[in-house]
């Protein structure tokens, strides 16, 4: 009763450690973010108290929004690195120094703009939102004069920016960003700030002189234009994963999912039916569909270090785990494809998020079949030997591959006339068996959204069913 309780309330999640030495960076940071927002505001002389007081609640108000900034960032990415948070609030020291020393001279667009294009290729529209906020609210220098309708027209080009950003898919698209936002920016400025200061024709008003709105846009043209040709660059550095290359890493011509079409087809059958099963269930409850497709992919390319054990590939030919007749060396060699997988993971340079499905969808599973063979011939072993080693999926999604994994298999050795009932309640008995054994405490999932996963499954296998290959369903089946 107590366990149902808790698990259809919404979990909260643990939020995520970081060291004590990355938080004093983290801390240090935010302060200097704070000591160039306000420290102009000492220089005036004679100073009183009210001037000390302003410069008091700058410095509060910098401090406090690097803080938000930093929450906001954790909320929306719940595996953020301290890496990561990093590069934001650094991008906040840099574009506060920058209007120091540049904002007289740039505009506001600029500045603003290509920092939150990385922000919200990397971290998500939200965070960028929040950053593009605290960077347009905070202005270290009060001397400095923005026109308003400038001030107005950077605030929304840079939220445009932020919320396409966090949902573009492809490279062409950021490009077709980076020439758009520039043209409304210009087209803006001509209709609010005037037409008086273009002069398009004049050769001198090229150059990036102030107040000049067509080289204003031009400049930012440029700028986001380097930006996307860096944006690579701030992915591997940081371990940002951009919707982009997430597309990328799922094209089936690369080289480790080539190797695994050919040497083992049918753990790559297997994974193309995964993608199609935890495709539909992350859609239904509103998870990210790009992840879990390219997590997906490379789940089990560990199996290529010795496709032939694993049964989707032994096509009738002997079973070597039957030769080797030890149920201790097959768990072994169970295990060995989730760990040649993160060393196939580290050799590929798959990013991190990618990498976590690879133990994770295994989780601490029992492998069932070969402790029961093992308790037949009454050796002296441990249960934990015959679980992986874990850790249990700690997010939605890798929780969903474990499930599409646990289940594929089982709907595809199902009797072609089985009913929608039956099917179902085998979808649920796998899923159930997974969630009493504790594997799906870390992963977020609610009781409802496990209900839908299981109709999601149920979904993807009537679409199938008529076209389906049969597993040849042995005893000894050593799906993993
Ligand atoms: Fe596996
Ligand atoms: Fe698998």
């Amino acid at each position: 009763m107590f366990y149902s309780w808790k698990r259809s309330q919404v979990p909260i999640k643990l939020p995520i450690k970081i060291s004590k030495i990355d938080n004093l960076i983290i801390f240090l940071i935010c302060i200097l973010i704070s000591i160039i927002s306000s420290y102009k505001l000492l220089l005036i002389s004679p100073l009183n108290l009210s001037d000390f007081f302003s410069w008091f609640l700058i410095f509060c108000e910098a401090l406090i929004s690097s803080w938000i900034l930093i929450l906001v960032s954790k909320k929306e990415n719940p595996t953020i690195t301290s890496r990561q948070i990093i590069l934001i609030i650094t991008l906040l020291l840099v574009i506060q120094a920058m209007k120091l020393g540049l904002a007289s001279t740039i505009s506001p667009l600029s500045i603003i703009i290509p920092p939150a294009l990385i922000i919200s290729q990397g971290m998500g529209s939200i965070t960028a939102l929040a950053w593009v906020s605290i960077a347009s609210l905070i202005w270290p220098d009060s001397a400095i004069n923005i026109n308003n309708n400038l001030f107005f027209i950077s605030l929304v080009c840079a939220s445009v920016v932020s919320v396409l950003g966090g949902r573009i898919r492809s490279r062409a698209q950021l490009l077709q960003l980076s020439i758009f936002v520039p043209i409304g920016a210009f087209l803006s400025q001509w209709i609010l700030i005037g037409k008086d200061k273009i002069s398009l024709f004049d050769k001198q008003e090229f150059v990036f002189v102030d107040g000049k709105i067509f080289s204003d846009s031009l400049l930012l043209a440029i700028v986001m234009l380097f930006t996307i040709l860096f944006i690579p660059v701030f992915e591997s550095i940081f371990g940002l994963l951009t919707k982009a290359r997430l597309l990328e890493l799922a094209d089936k011509e690369k080289p480790l999912i080539r190797r695994l079409s050919i040497e083992a087809p049918g753990t790559f059958e297997h994974t193309l039916l995964i993608c199609g099963l935890a495709e539909e269930a992350t859609r239904i409850i509103g998870g990210d569909i790009d992840l879990i497709k390219t997590g997906a992919l490379y789940h089990d390319v560990g199996k290529l270090h010795a496709p032939n054990w694993f049964i989707e590939n032994q096509e009738g030919s002997n079973n070597p785990h039957d030769e080797i007749d030890d149920p201790i060396k097959s768990a072994e060699i169970l295990q060995a494809h989730v760990d040649e997988g993160l060393k196939y993971a580290r050799k590929n340079r798959l990013p991190k998020l990618i990498a976590n499905f690879i133990p994770e969808h295994q989780g601490t599973l029992r492998m069932g079949y070969f402790f029961q063979k093992a308790k037949e011939k009454n050796l002296n072993i441990n249960e934990s030997d015959f679980r992986y080693k874990g850790p249990i999926p700690q997010s939605k999604e890798t929780a969903i591959l474990m499930l599409a994994d646990g289940c594929e298999a089982a709907l595809r050795a199902m009797n072609v006339n089985a009913s929608d009932k039956e099917a179902l309640d085998t979808i649920s008995n796998i899923i159930n068996t997974r969630q009493k054994d504790g594997q799906l405490d870390n992963s977020d999932l609610s009781f409802g959204e496990i209900y839908l996963i299981k109709r999601a499954f149920l979904g993807v296998w009537k679409r199938i069913r008529h076209r389906r290959i049969q597993y040849p369903t042995s005893k000894n089946n050593t799906f993993s």
